[in-house]
């Protein structure tokens, strides 16, 4: 799998912005120079971004989301030498990793310098840092020259933003600008990979996948998926339920189709939706979304999916869970948070 841009589009090489893209991007620079927030592109999902050694505006991102203040962000660079500038101590596995995947899906956690405000790490000593491959957001990150927190650009616990007219339905006037840099390639958040401890050990998943960064650093420990709910969750990715829709969603193995059978026989009289891989059940009561087969296609089209499942004013959304298998592994992560088991 290729993980950097495609088309190869660094910042500042070869790329050409129109004279309105281009003042566009300098309204963009000057608003997070002055405090204000702009929503801006990624490969994965949008970002809420703001200037992280603002200690104010980003509390407004906080604001905002709606997001607890023992959340913390991650933040994004132009490339590793301004990473460099916010982290005590760059290790060389870093290094490695960052030329493997930068700019790209894979966030980095390590013990931070005082220039990151505290806000934006919920008071821990360490910080999440990425560099995103998104032409339009990598120019934006050269003219601020600087780190810009970017939790994803939507409320707390609802589900991120693929494109731009996601966070403006969201957000709208609460933020001060959105940054339109089309759908996003990948779909769903980077992986988290925090080096901060004696063991490399992943705290997200998403398209980088341990096999891929174990090819670079060596073993990696992955955080269980989800936490006990008892248990105070130390970022808001270990919540079980997170990026979920407002409407009752259900999810199934592919063998436990007789779930969705009794719901949907059970409930003559109430609509429901599902989200396909295979064949699902044909009632008169239930809509159905096809997914993709591959994990790629179905990361990139899953929360636009699942937003407008959520639209329907439906009483359930059921989800077909793709395959145990290590590809689906970010795409189960995301789905389990998104949904419950039927009772019974
Ligand atoms: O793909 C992405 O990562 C997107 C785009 C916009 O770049 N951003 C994003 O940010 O998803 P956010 O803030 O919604 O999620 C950040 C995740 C948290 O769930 C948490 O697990 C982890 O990164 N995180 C951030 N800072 C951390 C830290 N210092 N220690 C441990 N985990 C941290
Ligand atoms: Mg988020």
């Amino acid at each position: 799998m290729k993980i950097a841009s495609e088309a190869g589009l660094a910042a500042g090489e070869g790329v050409h912005y129109s004279p309105a893209m281009s003042r566009e991007l300098e309204r963009a620079a000057e608003i997070l120079r002055s405090g204000g927030i702009v929503a801006f592109p990624t490969e994965t999902v949008y970002g809420l971004g703001a200037d992280a050694t603002n200690a104010a505006a980003v509390r407004r991102v906080f604001e905002v989301k709606g997001r607890p203040p023992t959340n913390p962000c991650i933040v994004h660079v132009a490339d590793e030498q301004v990473a460099r500038r916010f982290v005590l101590h760059w290790p060389s596995a870093a290094t490695r990793l960052v030329e493997r995947f930068w700019p790209g899906p894979l966030t980095l956690v390590l013990a931070k310098t005082g220039a990151i405000a505290p806000e934006v790490t919920a008071g821990l000593p360490t910080v999440g840092l990425r560099a995103p491959d998104h032409p339009l957001t990598l120019e934006l990150l050269r003219r601020f020259d600087g780190p810009l927190v970017g939790p994803s650009a939507n409320r707390s616990t609802h589900l991120s933003p693929t494109m731009a007219q996601h966070v403006r339905e969201e957000l709208g006037d609460t933020v001060d600008m959105i940054l339109d840099g089309g759908a996003c390639r990948v779909g769903i958040e980077s992986t988290v990979l925090d080096l901060s401890g004696e063991e490399p050990t992943i705290l997200r998943p998403g398209v980088v996948l341990p096999e891929q960064i174990e090819q670079v650093i060596g073993p990696v420990r992955i955080r269980p998926a989800v936490v006990d709910p008892g248990q105070p969750a130390s970022s808001p990715g270990q919540h079980p339920v997170h990026y979920a829709p407002q409407t009752p969603t259900y999810r199934y193995e592919s063998g436990q189709t007789d779930l969705l059978v009794s719901w949907c026989a059970a409930h003559p009289d109430k609509r429901a939706i599902v989200l396909r891989i295979g064949a699902a059940p044909v009632f008169a009561n239930l809509q159905q979304i096809q997914m993709p087969f591959t994990a790629g296609e179905y990361a990139r089209k899953m929360y636009a999916a699942l937003r407008e499942a959520d639209r329907q004013s439906a009483a359930a959304i059921w989800i077909e869970m793709p395959p145990d298998q290590p590809q689906w592994l970010a795409v189960r992560d995301r789905l389990i948070r998104a949904s419950r088991r039927p009772a019974g």
